[in-house]
């Protein structure tokens, strides 16, 4: 296993006095068993589901019933290490005792008003928000689908005058599963059986600038990307691609809008992929996009969405043109508020970026030295993807019809680690931000035996 990549920052012994062990202790003990009536019953748990929950998830065989830090137990009482994080959600890991605190102590005071009226913590989180990014505006929404649809909205709002609408997107990406939101999505599996498709939306081949100006249309408005393809694969853009699009958007007069949903909120190290991405790079630090969306880290867990507006386009949303019934409510504002802090004072983005680089170096030398079972590594700071070979050539899986991602998923979880797939070969790493040295060290354990086993 490689060295330690300057691990000098890293969380060894993350929050409580006393080290790893007592927080886990510490962590139990708030965090109450599970009642009898879900002890040791996954089958009846899969029943319920199959009788009453609509069936649109394919779901692994495991019924989770709580978690403390980055761990979570099934109604079993089997104990796993959380690396998925809830796709990407679970930001401060499970049970977090100041996100408990935050959401007990505001459930005390005001859990929700209407939009028609102001609170503090909305404003308050609007102002950190900004703060983090640059001069603009933020509208709160309950998910990341939703900020998305936002930024249509205020695309279609720009161009509306002139008659231009169309917002281009990439192939492989993935923007939620709205009807707007699969037809802005890169990806046809996503969208067959849903026609028509919702106008005004065509993709174009991801960090590949010249196909991007060769498909501008008169109608196009605005360009969306993902600073780091998620559901795609772990695909982070390249530095001429984010520089290259914010010139071809000056150039032509187009909003360029960035989902940041799931490579958001300090996950890569920076704030934002975009300022990771560009770190260094000479005109970097002035890089900006004109709209941003949020949601998954956000809230940590409780739903929330965002999309921030660059300052001359932040009131293009007037009075009476948007709304949400649960955006921005005090109890959310108030969670988002305390994981902000959270991160800042724990120094979680800089937690993010070492225990990161130490994974990816880590992955990095699994790939080397297992080169029949992995292709690569890839990815930023806690957004990390892990590349299988085709299926046909693991001669243990390669008799299922299963993909061989969520294959390997599945061995995963049978050693006792959640991962998540992405696409057919790719398996992904979204662990919390506090995730300690320790327990990086314990994750890629568990994958090199799981891959061992596969030689
Ligand atoms: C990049 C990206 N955008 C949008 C979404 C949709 O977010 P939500 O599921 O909260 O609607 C996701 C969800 O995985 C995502 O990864």
């Amino acid at each position: 296993m490689p060295a330690a990549a300057g691990g000098s920052r890293a969380n060894k012994n993350y929050c409580v006095a006393g080290g790893h062990a007592e927080y886990l202790r510490h962590m139990k003990e708030i965090v109450p068993s599970p009642p009898p009536l879900v002890r040791n019953q996954f089958e009846s748990i899969r029943d319920l589901f199959a009788k009453h929950v609509v069936p649109s998830y394919g779901r692994f065989e495991l019924a989770l019933a709580k978690g403390a830090g980055n761990h979570v137990w099934d109604v079993n009482g089997r104990r796993f290490l959380d690396f998925g994080g809830g796709i990407a959600v679970c930001v401060l890991g499970h049970a977090h005792p100041e996100i408990t605190a935050a959401l007990v102590e505001q459930s005390q005071k005001l859990v929700h008003v209407s939009n028609l009226y102001y609170h503090e913590p909305q404003g308050r989180l609007a102002q950190q928000l900004v703060k983090h990014l640059a001069p603009g505006k933020v509208f709160f929404c309950n998910s990341g689908a939703e900020a998305n649809e936002g930024l249509y909205k205020l695309a279609r709002r720009f161009g509306h005058e002139e008659g231009r609408f169309e917002i281009l997107t990439a192939q492989n990406s993935f923007h939620g599963r709205t009807l707007a939101g699969i037809a802005a999505t890169g990806q046809e599996k996503i969208k067959k059986g849903f026609e028509p498709a919702v106008a005004g939306f065509r993709h174009v081949p991801f960090n590949d600038l010249p196909a991007v100006r060769a498909a501008l249309s008169p109608a196009t408005v605005a360009i969306l990307i993902e600073g780091i393809q998620g559901e795609g694969g772990i695909t982070p853009a390249t530095v001429e691609y984010l520089l290259g699009l914010r010139a071809l958007c000056d150039e032509k007069n187009l909003l360029l809008l960035m989902d940041s949903v799931q490579c958001g909120h300090f996950r890569t190290g920076r704030f934002q992929s975009f300022q990771r991405i560009l770190e260094g790079v000479p005109g970097g630090e002035k890089f900006l996009p004109d709209g941003v969306s949020m949601a998954k880290s956000l809230g940590g867990g409780f739903p929330m969405g965002a999309f921030w507006v660059r300052e001359p386009f932040a009131d293009l949303l007037s009075a009476g043109s948007h709304g949400t019934t649960f955006g921005g409510t005090p109890l959310g504002c108030a969670v988002a508020l305390k994981i902000l802090e959270v991160i800042e004072r724990e120094r979680l983005a800089d937690n993010a970026r070492v225990v990161g680089q130490w994974l990816r170096s880590a992955l990095d030398g699994l790939v080397q030295r297992y080169p029949g079972v992995l292709r690569s590594a890839r990815g930023l700071g806690l957004m990390l993807g892990l590349e299988l070979v085709e299926k046909e050539k693991i001669r243990a899986l390669s008799a299922s019809d299963k993909n061989v991602s969520t294959l390997f998923v599945n061995r995963l979880h049978e050693a006792g680690l959640l991962t998540i797939p992405s696409g057919p070969q790719i398996v992904r790493l979204l662990p919390a931000l506090n995730l300690t040295q320790v327990e990086a060290e314990e994750g890629v354990g568990v994958i090199e035996k799981t891959v061992r086993a596969l030689v």
